[in-house]
């Protein structure tokens, strides 16, 4: 057997799977569910400071390649995390926890950011790229360098704890991004959150969606976050969640050789069930094996070789 555990940011994984935001992480049975289940760590959904309405149903829609949301980011904001989530989750802690938070204000965020440290998770993940709730939120922050390496500045001021950053794949140059943020503190990324979509039903002529469009997210994005993951990695050498389309333990590999730390899966559960994330262990496993591979860490960033 290899050895699977990693250091992120002086925080140890068992293994390298995180459950990506958004998906399953609202309660805190929930996502002792997916530690249960193999993951190595969990990444809650994006919290507000105050309760989130999200949007009109039907908010997703999927097929064997690929998946559209626009859950709108709903939540109940964070006195309820702090009081339920966290201290429910933190006695008998059993895997690292990624705090994953949404501001529409860059004073939101950092006001926030303070909040989320005394609830006391491993990592602080700003979500600075959500791209389906535009018409309310406007542009998200990591669309534009100068804006993220801002933002990102006003929360590294509020708290000591590890802060990566959550880009969006939505721009031109994710490098520029990312060089930005590392500029101003961050200590890392998670890449990516959802590409833009939308998907119309011909026989009535009209979106699917009620917000029109969507994130895009699963298997088809893979080669994009990939990418993604390559050109953080080239740019900045800083860890990196690497999440999009991952649902197999070889694409986690994959993503891992391109700069990856972690390997963050979110659709995966749709396809796979929870059970996926032990799955994946194990086959990230069997490839170690068959290809002598004895540390799991000696293969992060070896595509850059
Ligand atoms: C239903 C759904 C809800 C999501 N909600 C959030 C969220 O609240 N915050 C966030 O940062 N990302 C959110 N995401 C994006 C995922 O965390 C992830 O970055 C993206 O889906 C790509 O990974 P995947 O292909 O493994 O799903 C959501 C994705 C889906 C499919």
């Amino acid at each position: 057997m290899a050895n699977l555990s990693v250091n992120f940011c002086d925080v140890k994984f068992e293994n390298p799977t995180v459950l990506a935001s958004g998906i399953l992480g609202v309660t805190a049975s929930n996502l002792r569910n997916v530690i249960r289940n193999g993951a190595g760590g969990v990444t809650t959904k994006s919290i507000w400071l105050k309760e989130h309405v999200g949007h009109k149903k039907p908010t997703m829609f999927g097929t064997k390649e690929w998946f559209l949301n626009a859950v709108g980011l709903s939540d109940a904001g964070i006195e309820k995390a702090k009081d339920e989530t966290f201290p429910e989750y933190l006695k008998d802690k059993p895997a690292p926890i990624i705090a994953n938070i949404v501001e529409s204000s860059m004073e939101g965020f950092a006001e926030l950011t303070e909040k989320i440290d005394a609830c006391n998770p491993d990592i602080i993940e700003l979500n600075l790229g959500c791209p389906n709730v535009e018409d309310e939120h406007g542009k998200p922050f990591s669309c534009v360098a100068a804006d993220a390496e801002k933002v990102t500045k006003m929360c590294r001021e509020r708290t000591k704890k590890p802060l990566i950053i959550k880009l969006s794949p939505n721009v031109s140059d994710i490098a520029e991004v990312a060089k930005a943020c590392a500029s101003s503190g961050a200590d890392g990324f998670c890449a990516i959150n959802t590409l833009y979509g939308m998907a119309i039903d011909i026989t009535v002529r009209k979106p699917i969606l009620t917000n029109k469009s969507g994130g895009l997210s699963g298997p088809g994005i893979k080669p994009s976050a990939v990418k993604a993951v390559y050109d953080i990695y080239k740019a900045t050498r800083l860890p990196i969640v690497a999440t999009g389309g991952i649902t197999s333990g070889e694409d986690a590999i994959e993503i891992m050789m391109a700069g990856g730390r972690l390997v963050g899966m979110g659709t995966m559960v749709y396809y796979r069930g929870v059970e996926g994330f032990g799955e994946v262990v194990k086959e990230m496993d069997e490839w170690c094996d068959k290809n002598g591979v004895k540390n799991i860490e000696d293969i992060i960033g070896a595509a850059h070789n």
